[in-house]
């Protein structure tokens, strides 16, 4: 097990590349398994969350090759099998799911293990099984296997009541090679989706209205394979953003700032200075952080992917903000992990009051969640003395070398055993 430890109060400067984003990457390598020909997916970032979702793609015969120097991930589905039932891997990552809507779109039939809750909540399936139902699928789910079964997909009216990320992903991939046309209703409208949308129609699918509510679909008869470079993380982008409000001046390259525009709203109003560039966007200090207030919604509102970093961040600014929670119930981990470094906040439900303090202090603390500990990270930076942050798997999952990207920028972090 490893930790990082931070020495806080070093100011940053300097620019910092963003990687290619999981949660687009996720998906499309679920999407790849729609064809038997090989797709070539671009800009695939090397963390750990890609590297189950390969392997789980290897135990049922799909065959890749990653190549982690260019971040190119091949992936040819031409002799697989359709179950993807083994609970240890599955669990691992709830993005295993993902597979079932390919999987049963082009066997008809699919054997995958239920996903696990995690700790930031109960994460459940419902909506993507009410959506495969609606296509025309037999469901059972017993012993922690979801079976699904259909002779053919049948196009369909989907209204999904939340735009859930996974299933408006899911279903989509469902509907590609139904017979007939889909439309999901109240689709969730994340740049994931649109990206995920962007590589289907370059396989040969028939989709419009990606990145809005209301998606269509025709059916074809097959797709072909294709080759999709993947767009640049927003929520990496986002969590260096902070660290430039926190503690410096960052300029973020490879980035779509239309992406980003919730969170430079929102540090504009903390009265950082936000300057965008074509596709950098550089984020300073001004000396003083206010305090606001934010509540995490569907995109395009605020993200909740972005929700404990920007915790961190208020925790010294100036006045009382609210931060409300909605997307998740369980998303406030990181609070008792702040308290141990000095911060004030308060929560009640799904809020958190956060009255700014003077200064952090660096202690022992420990990533609950991949959020989390990006959340601990900005804190640790800006403490003083040390910050220890243990579990750092978590952290791992979703951020390609964070702590070489945080020294280049003129931060003292390191990775040592946590004995
Ligand atoms: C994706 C992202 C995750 C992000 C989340 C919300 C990936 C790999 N992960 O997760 O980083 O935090 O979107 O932006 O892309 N829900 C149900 N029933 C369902 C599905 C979801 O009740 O069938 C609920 C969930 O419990 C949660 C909310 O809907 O409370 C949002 O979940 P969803 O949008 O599905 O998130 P994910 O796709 O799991």
């Amino acid at each position: 097990m490893e930790k990082f430890v931070i020495e806080g109060l070093k100011k940053l400067s300097g620019e910092v590349s963003i990687s290619g984003s999981k949660n687009s990457a996720l998906p499309i390598m679920a999407a790849a398994l729609l064809t038997d020909e090989e797709c070539v997916i671009k800009n695939v970032p090397a963390l750990r969350d890609i590297l189950i979702m390969e392997d789980i793609l290897n135990t049922i015969s799909v065959k890749t090759d990653f190549s982690q120097k260019n971040n190119i991930m091949r992936i040819k589905a031409d002799n697989i099998t359709s179950d993807s039932d083994d609970s240890e891997l599955t669990g691992k990552i709830r993005a295993s799911f993902l597979t079932a809507g390919s999987l049963l779109s082009r066997f008809g039939r699919t054997r995958i293990s239920m996903p696990g809750g995690c700790s930031i909540g109960t994460r459940p399936v419902d909506l993507h099984l009410k959506g495969f139902s609606k296509l025309g699928a037999e469901i059972s789910n017993e012993f922690g296997i979801v079976d699904l079964k259909s002779k053919k997909l049948k196009g369909g009216e989907i209204y999904l009541d939340f735009p859930s990320v996974g299933a408006t992903e899911n279903l989509i991939m469902a509907a590609v090679l139904a017979e007939g046309r889909t439309t999901i209703s109240n689709a969730a409208m994340e740049p994931e989706i649109t990206d995920l949308c962007s590589f289907l129609r370059k396989m040969g699918a028939d989709i419009s209205g990606a990145g809005t509510d209301t998606i269509k679909i025709t059916g074809v008869k097959r797709l072909h394979g294709a080759s999709h470079s993947v767009i640049p993380d927003r929520i990496e982008a986002g969590t260096f953003m902070i660290a430039g409000a926190a503690c410096g001046k960052i300029t973020i390259n490879n980035v779509i700032p239309e992406h980003l525009r919730p969170i430079v709203s929102k540090l504009r109003e903390t009265g950082a200075l936000v300057v965008e560039k074509g596709s950098s966007i550089t984020v300073e200090n001004t000396g003083e952080i206010k305090n606001t207030d934010i509540k995490t919604m569907p995109h395009p509102g605020f993200p909740t992917d972005m929700q404990p970093q920007f915790m961190s961040l208020m925790t010294l600014g100036k006045g009382t903000g609210v931060i409300k929670e909605t997307i998740f119930e369980n998303r406030f981990l990181h609070v008792g992990e702040l308290h141990r470094m000095g911060a004030d906040i308060k929560t009640e439900g799904n809020s958190a009051i956060i009255r700014g303090v003077k200064r952090l202090t660096g202690t022992r603390v420990k990533a609950t969640d991949l959020r989390a500990g990006a959340a601990l990270i900005i804190a640790g930076l800006c403490a003083e003395g040390i910050t220890e942050i243990s579990n750092i798997f978590h952290i791992e999952r979703g951020y390609y070398r964070i702590e070489d990207k945080l020294i280049s920028l003129g931060a003292n972090i390191k990775k040592e055993l946590n004995h």
